[in-house]
């Protein structure tokens, strides 16, 4: 399947770190620094730092987002924030379903479902995450996880509804690890992703499809991965905590190949 037109995407996931300062001084810092990105640079902050993290991007490349929402629009739910607070308070996308929400939060499958639907009803660009433990891939079972939970948590959704959403692979083994999957092993599983998606909703979804990979992405292989044909930008955890490393990966055009 060819490339298409798809741009990079590259997205930093603070987890929670960063309070309102620290996140307004890491924005004006990181403006001056990516003059002419390459790629879309999406930015995940926690959700008490949306608003200003917003206001300090406005006019830039940066594009502000959440890690998380509940399924519910509004209701009496105690500590859960809606997707409209959300876009709200500047939020533009939402990452869901990442492995931290799954094994912690014991989120499944069904559950991730309805907040992506809920995301798309309301306008937020879903960021799924799929990826398999390191468990299941000694096992064997690695494309039949990845397939189970692109199914479920894509359930229902028509072609026209699924052109929002971006995958992102993340291996679980992979996450902080410092264990980075191998170029050949994320070209084969996102190739993969395509392909399901091919099936499902056919070869213009598929070929519109972004899908990035997430799991110990440093500055030293971050250009390896964005090289491979089928990887279409990254989902970066603890090398996003600092403008210095983040910086660099969004101007990965000037990194050497390690
Ligand atoms: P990492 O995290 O880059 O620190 O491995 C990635 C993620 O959890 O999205």
């Amino acid at each position: 399947m060819t490339q298409g037109n798809r741009p990079k995407i590259i997205v930093g996931n603070w987890k929670m770190y960063k309070t309102i300062p620290e996140t307004v001084e890491f924005i004006q810092a990181l403006i001056p620094l990516v003059p002419n990105p390459a790629c879309k640079i999406y930015l995940a902050v926690p959700f008490t730092a949306i608003r200003e993290a917003s206001v300090a991007a406005e006019g830039s490349n940066i594009v502000i987002g959440a890690q998380n929402m509940s399924d519910a629009s509004e209701g009496a739910f105690t500590g859960e924030i809606a997707a409209a607070m959300l876009k709200d308070a500047g939020a533009k996308f939402v990452i869901l379903g990442h492995s931290e929400r799954r094994k912690i939060f014991k989120e499944t499958n069904d559950f991730i479902n309805k907040k992506v639907k809920k995301a798309i009803e309301e306008g937020l660009q879903p960021l799924l995450c799929v990826g398999e433990t390191k468990q299941e891939r000694d096992t064997n079972q690695s494309q039949v996880i990845l397939e189970q939970q692109m199914t479920q948590c894509l359930a229902d959704l028509t072609a026209e509804e699924v052109k929002t959403v971006i995958i992102a692979y993340e291996p679980v083994w992979a996450i902080g690890s410092d264990l980075a999957a191998s170029s050949e092993l994320v070209e084969k599983e996102h190739q993969y992703l395509r392909q399901f998606f091919f099936q499902k909703w056919g070869q213009t979804s598929a070929e519109a499809l972004e899908i990035l990979y997430g799991g110990s992405v440093k500055v030293a292989n971050a250009k390896q991965f964005l090289q491979l044909s089928d990887v279409d930008g990254l989902l970066i955890g603890g090398a996003s905590l600092s403008v210095e490393t983040f910086s660099k990966i969004i101007n990965y055009q000037n990194l050497q190949l390690a």
